[in-house]
């Protein structure tokens, strides 16, 4: 059995439907919800559902990445996880984080990846008259949004759709991809999900 540790920032939408997942014959179980925001709602969540979490508040470690990754480090570690899961985790990590899970950890991105890393993206869609949109989820390397895409799913732009209606309507789709792809990762299967 797998044991996932999940970053979030907010919500937490996407790691309830992780953590929902993984039961019966899932190849993996959660170990860890850990979040750089004391006040994130995710947190709550994972906590109902018996998830063990934690909180490391970015704000105090200031430009020191290091440091506060360090301190992260400290919990995850303690949880001993196979795999690293980003959940609207809103850090960038250093390159020095993310080589210690090369090739196990993963991030949900909402656009149709290599199109629009970074921030803003449905808006970006909407500027570029983008017909359709979407959400990737990939393996984290260290430059940001990048690294080999392990699924995507796509959803139609409609006419009058504002940044708030479309976001809402690739939501829905990262909560089936973001399954779809751990399930078959956590199972030792890399080849991508299509939705
Ligand atoms: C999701 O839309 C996710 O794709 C996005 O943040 C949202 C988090 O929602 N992630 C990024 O933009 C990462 N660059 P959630 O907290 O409800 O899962």
């Amino acid at each position: 059995m797998k044991r996932i540790a999940i970053l979030i920032s907010g919500g937490g939408s996407n790691m309830l439907a992780l953590v929902r997942s993984m039961t019966g014959d899932h190849p993996a179980r959660p170990v860890l919800v850990a979040s750089n925001d004391p006040q994130a709602d995710g947190l709550v969540k994972a906590c109902d559902l018996g998830v063990p979490t934690a909180a490391v508040d970015h704000r105090p470690f200031g430009r020191d990445r290091a440091a506060f990754e360090a301190e992260l480090l400290r919990h995850i570690a303690a949880a001993n996880p196979d795999i690293l899961c980003l959940a609207g985790f809103m850090r960038v990590l250093t390159p020095d984080f993310v080589a210690r899970f090369e090739g196990r950890m993963l991030n949900i991105h909402p656009s149709l990846l290599p199109k629009y890393p970074g921030l803003h993206t449905h808006q970006r869609a909407l500027e570029a008259g983008d017909t359709e949109a979407g959400c990737t989820v990939h393996e984290v390397t260290a430059i940001l949004d990048d690294g080999p895409i392990l699924g995507q799913a796509r959803v139609p732009v409609l006419p009058g759709d504002t940044s708030d209606s479309l976001a809402a309507r690739v939501l829905v789709q990262e909560h089936h991809l973001y399954p779809a792809v751990l399930r078959r990762y956590a199972g030792g299967d890399r080849s991508p999900v299509l939705l």
